[in-house]
């Protein structure tokens, strides 16, 4: 599948780009001082992301029986935190330590931070290669959205709330694959099949990503 190849590269793309502090490339940034604490607040969280990419890894692999597993860890990891921003007390921690984030030692909004500026610096787009993720939290109507966790969402993570009927499926099936379609220009489409009676939110990440094979070789950089 198509998808699937992209998400493997991303991972590659990613990690490569944290392994190697590719970060600190910046041309837009004219500010030198803004660069440095923006700089920062992404490599904060860098060992963290490491950490959650490997034990997830350990995870999908013992429950796999495949030879290759493709999955992008900066995605998920993004698509919880920002979910985050809606959670309150055991909920809210259990996310965050989830995502191997010490709260005593990380600052909450040291996290959001830096994942605003990865997913800023990830959006960037280079001459040859073109990568685009977004995130949409659908959840139901119901459920009363308040105006803070959407402007976080939306200012923090680039990501949509959206107020969805769950109780028709179909329209939320559609309300769903509808926005990965338009996010992917019509790359990936269906993506999901079945919803759950009785689902309540629907979390989804997309990736767009499209470069030349070569992206592949940086992963050599992994090695310490
Ligand atoms: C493992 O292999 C079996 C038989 O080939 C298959 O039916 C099953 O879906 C596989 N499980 C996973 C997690 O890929
Ligand atoms: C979190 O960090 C504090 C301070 O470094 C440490 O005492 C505590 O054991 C850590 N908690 C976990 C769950 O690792
Ligand atoms: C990514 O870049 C595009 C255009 O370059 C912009 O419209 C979009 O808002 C950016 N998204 C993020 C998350 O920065
Ligand atoms: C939600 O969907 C159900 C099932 O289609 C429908 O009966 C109900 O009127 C809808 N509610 C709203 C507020 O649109």
């Amino acid at each position: 599948m198509p998808s699937s190849i992209s998400w493997g590269l991303l991972l590659l793309a990613g990690l490569s780009c944290l392994a190697t502090g590719c970060l600190i490339e910046d041309s837009e940034e004219s500010d030198a001082s803004k660069h440095d604490q923006e700089n920062s607040a992404s490599h904060r969280i860098t060992p963290n992301l490491a950490e959650f990419a490997f034990s997830l890894y350990r995870v999908l692999a013992h429950h796999s029986n495949t030879t290759n597993i493709f999955f992008s860890p900066v995605s998920i990891a993004m698509a919880l935190a920002s979910l985050s921003l809606g959670t309150k007390a055991d909920t809210h921690t259990q996310i965050l330590e989830g995502l191997g984030f010490n709260l005593t030692e990380t600052a909450e909004a040291d996290i959001h931070q830096g994942f605003q500026h990865l997913l800023q610096t990830l959006n960037k787009s280079k001459s040859q290669l073109q990568l685009t993720t977004g995130s949409g939290l659908f959840i139901d109507h119901n459920l009363k959205l308040l105006d803070k966790f959407l402007e976080d969402v939306k200012n923090l993570y680039h990501s949509e709330a959206f107020s969805t009927n769950f109780t028709n499926t179909e329209e939320a099936k559609r309300q769903i694959n509808t926005y990965v379609e338009k996010g992917t220009q019509g790359k990936i489409v269906d993506l999901v099949k079945n919803l759950d009676r009785g689902s309540v939110l629907a979390l989804v990440n997309y990736i767009f990503f499209k470069g030349p094979l070569t992206v592949a070789p940086q992963s050599s950089m992994l090695k310490p």
